[in-house]
């Protein structure tokens, strides 16, 4: 039996009826952009995370861009990223005028490195920090982070894009986040039917001055304060993640007790190694992380391949290795553990719904493989 490494058509029954009359109230209503179906759903955001406020916005790249202006970033500015990420977190760093500063990894988390920050911090004197929740998990040093940047003054940006449900010692990882944003790509744990994302602000003020930037600086319809741009939301994106929210608990569910079964086979077979969520995170089951030789790693991915089981190299590459970093990046603090994962790392198929059964072909391909 294939496996593909994501199927999002999984619609639980009913769905698609619920889907299909939202559709038909938001055009019936021209609720295009913006508008009470967007401002709901924030509400409904805040409400279900804990966050103080919750912005709506076009996509999770938007999200960090409007996050590092709110928070004074600009020409000059140099902003501590953790080196394993997705490339939009080096982008949304260059694209508002500053250089990002890269930063090796803890292995054991597979997060930006606490101690490697602080160096860092001391080397470069960031304008800002920008912590990526990878994987559907969260660092160890959640507190260490928050901590320090908070004595020190620095904004700290979590860029929780993969990390919608994760919670650090049982509250809501954007709950207590100075800022953070999410992407509601169609493929993370809450996905969209198009692109969109959203900022979680720790005041009010925070998310107004967010608003403000995603839109075009409007202090009224053709008042401008602030040179910004067009980040907003599509009302049927808002429509889409409403409807998701009712059934998101069931479809985490479901991924958090795949992940769980997959580590599980994996300690069984006893030559898979893999890194876990640390101690006091609730992960949404977003990615499993197993770490393969890298020299024998392509001879592994074809082996999966001719069986029809799909899988994921999440992220194959660092940011500091990326061709576009050249004559972008201020600098890189640590070693080369971002390099070495990205030539390692090897995710099983993961998402809402997949059965046992799938599981099981997935794991016995991987032992034939790894044989
Ligand atoms: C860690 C991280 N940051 C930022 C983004 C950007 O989000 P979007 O694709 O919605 O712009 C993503 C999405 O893939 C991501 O995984």
């Amino acid at each position: 039996m294939a496996v593909p490494f994501i199927d999002l058509k999984r619609f639980e029954p009913g769905f698609m009826d619920r889907w299909m009359e939202k559709v038909r109230h938001v055009t019936e209503n021209t609720m295009f952009v913006g508008g009470p179906v967007v401002a709901d759903l924030e509400k409904r955001l805040a409400e279900v995370t804990g966050a103080p406020a919750a912005v709506g916005c076009a996509n999770g790249t938007d999200a960090l861009q409007l996050a590092l202006r709110v928070a004074g970033v600009g020409p000059g500015d140099r902003v501590l990223i953790p080196d394993a990420t997705f490339w939009a977190t080096f982008e949304a760093v260059v694209n508002v005028g500053a250089k990002p500063v890269t930063v090796d990894i803890d292995m054991t988390d597979l997060q930006m490195d606490f101690d490697l920050f602080r160096k860092a911090v001391d080397e470069y004197a960031p304008k800002a920090v920008l912590l990526v929740h990878l994987y559907g998990w969260c660092t160890a040093r959640l507190d260490d982070f928050r901590e320090f940047c908070a004595a020190r003054r620095i904004p700290l940006i979590e860029d929780g894009a993969q990390c919608f449900g994760v919670t650090w010692k049982g509250r809501a990882i954007y709950a207590d986040a100075w800022m953070a944003t999410t992407s509601f790509y169609p493929a993370k744990v809450f996905g969209s039917c198009g692109d969109a994302g959203a900022v979680f602000c720790s005041s009010k003020e925070l998310a107004d001055r967010t608003r403000l930037h995603g839109n075009h600086g409007r202090v009224t319809h053709y008042l401008h304060g602030v040179i910004g741009w067009n980040s907003r939301m599509a009302g049927l994106d808002a429509a889409w993640l409403d409807l998701c929210l009712d059934y998101f608990d069931a479809r985490m569910a479901s991924r958090v007790e795949a992940a769980a079964r997959y580590r599980e086979a994996f300690a069984r077979m006893g030559n898979v190694k893999y890194v876990a969520p640390p101690e006091g995170c609730g992960e949404n089951g977003y990615l499993v992380a197993t770490l393969m030789d890298p020299a024998r790693r392509p001879a592994i991915e074809a082996k999966l391949k001719e069986q029809g089981i799909g899988f994921g190299n999440t992220y194959p590459s660092a940011m500091s290795e990326q061709p576009g970093a050249r004559g972008w990046s201020a600098g890189h603090v640590g070693g080369d553990n971002a390099r070495v994962l990205g030539k390692s790392i090897l995710n099983p198929p993961l998402f809402a719904y997949i059965t046992p059964a799938e599981q099981d072909e997935v794991v016995a391909a991987l032992k034939a493989a790894m044989a």
